[in-house]
């Protein structure tokens, strides 16, 4: 989601005549497109503006003394806010997911600013501004238009979001604070940028949504939207991500057999093999139904993939109940399973209930379902 966050980001910016650079040394303004869903990813995000601010090779450049406009943008922007500025002062800008449409007035606001007040031209040699810090967060609706603006960073394989946001809130997830709730694209504005990615030259797409199964828009659901795009001349292989196992069913499972351009994979994340984990984390599913809704797809799919996402030591998780999850990974087998350690959001409901789990023991939970599900992947590769 945050690839193409980006992308539109960057699509935006060339079209109001910025040029994209990757070398922090030369640009004028740098954006952190960024992820909370973890704790870990706003650590580094910090420490990247922070490193950002420290580097030498910044301030001795030719642009001696000065260092770039520095944006916040996505999930971290939303859930910091204005807080961001205090957090870190040399942030200059604020940008929510929901908002981006905004950043290139953003920056032309930023730089026009300091032209009033230090008689600079804006875009020559834009030099630090610290008279003004700008934050938007309230958008609700992206606009269409910035999903068509032709950037791709890969030239032959492109994200198509569906639907933003999440309306599940799954117990430990910051998705449905920081993306807003389920919004579905319409489908012909969907089936249009996939045309328009196919004109481009690309020739594999990945579909992309929180909760890609709910997806609907009038009489189109998210199986009638999979027979439209595998329609589409020029398209040769597409995917999707994420399922969810509440919302999965014998329809897609019967699309992704029956359409040739369908890659044959399924992620569907499980989280945890224990029933009052599952329901703590407002899953929506016990562990019987997943284990159903997996037999029900490779008896569809013959020898088609199947990926996971599980989190370890969620709050008040006992070691029994880390158990029945490895019970059920060997179970399941997993072709790849990504497994995160409980990362505490603040604002989620997970965030209340208290974690007695030691961080030694945590991480010796993490390695050990780590190195059970290596040992299967490594197994089903080999066959
Ligand atoms: N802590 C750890 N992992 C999380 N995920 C989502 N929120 C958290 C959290 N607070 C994981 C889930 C999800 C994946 C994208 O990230 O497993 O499926
Ligand atoms: Fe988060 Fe659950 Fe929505 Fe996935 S389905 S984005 S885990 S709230």
């Amino acid at each position: 989601m945050n690839v193409r966050d980006s992308e539109v980001i960057c699509g935006l910016l060339q079209k109001a005549g910025y040029s994209i650079s990757l070398d922090d040394k030369e640009a004028d303004v740098i954006i952190f497109n960024t992820c909370s869903v973890r704790k870990h990813a706003e650590d580094r995000v910090w420490s990247l503006i922070g490193a950002l601010k420290k580097s030498k090779n910044l301030r001795d450049s030719s642009r001696s003394g000065t260092i770039p406009i520095i944006g916040l943008v996505g999930c971290m922007a939303q859930n910091y806010k204005e807080k961001a500025f205090e957090r870190d002062a040399d942030v200059d800008f604020v940008v929510g997911p929901a908002d981006i449409d905004k950043i290139p007035v953003i920056i032309k606001g930023l730089c026009v600013q300091q032209t009033k007040t230090r008689g600079q031209s804006p875009c020559g040699d834009c030099p630090r501004f610290f008279e003004r810090k700008i934050w938007e967060t309230e958008g609700v609706n992206r606009p269409e238009e910035i999903y068509h603006t032709g950037f791709y960073q890969d030239q032959h394989h492109a994200y198509v979001v569906i639907s933003e946001g999440c309306s599940n809130f799954c117990s430990y997830c910051v998705v449905p604070y920081v993306r807003g709730s389920l919004r579905h694209r319409k489908h012909k504005d969907i089936l249009t940028e996939i045309q328009e990615a196919i004109n481009h030259g690309i020739t594999k797409v990945t579909l992309l949504g929180q909760n890609i199964n709910a997806y609907q828009d009038n009489q189109v659901n998210f199986t009638k939207l999979l027979y439209q795009v595998n329609a589409l001349a020029g398209l040769k292989e597409f995917d999707f991500f994420t399922s969810h196992p509440k919302d999965a069913g014998v329809d897609s499972f019967k699309a992704i057999r029956d359409l040739e351009k369908l890659v044959k994979r399924l992620h569907l994340p499980l989280q945890s093999g224990s029933d009052r984990i599952l329901k703590l984390m407002n899953r929506g599913y016990t562990v019987k139904e997943y284990l159903a809704l997996i037999d029900s797809y490779r008896k569809i799919i013959k020898g088609g993939l199947l990926t996971t996402d599980i989190i370890v030591g969620f709050p008040t998780e006992t070691d029994k109940e880390f158990m029945e999850t490895c019970a059920l990974v060997k179970q399941a087998r997993f072709n790849a399973a990504y497994i995160f350690k409980y990362s505490s959001r603040p604002g989620t409901e997970a965030a209340k209930m208290v974690d007695g789990l030691k961080p030694n023991e945590l991480e010796k939970r993490h390695k050990k379902i780590l190195d059970l599900q290596r040992g299967i992947s490594k197994e089903l590769r080999s066959r």
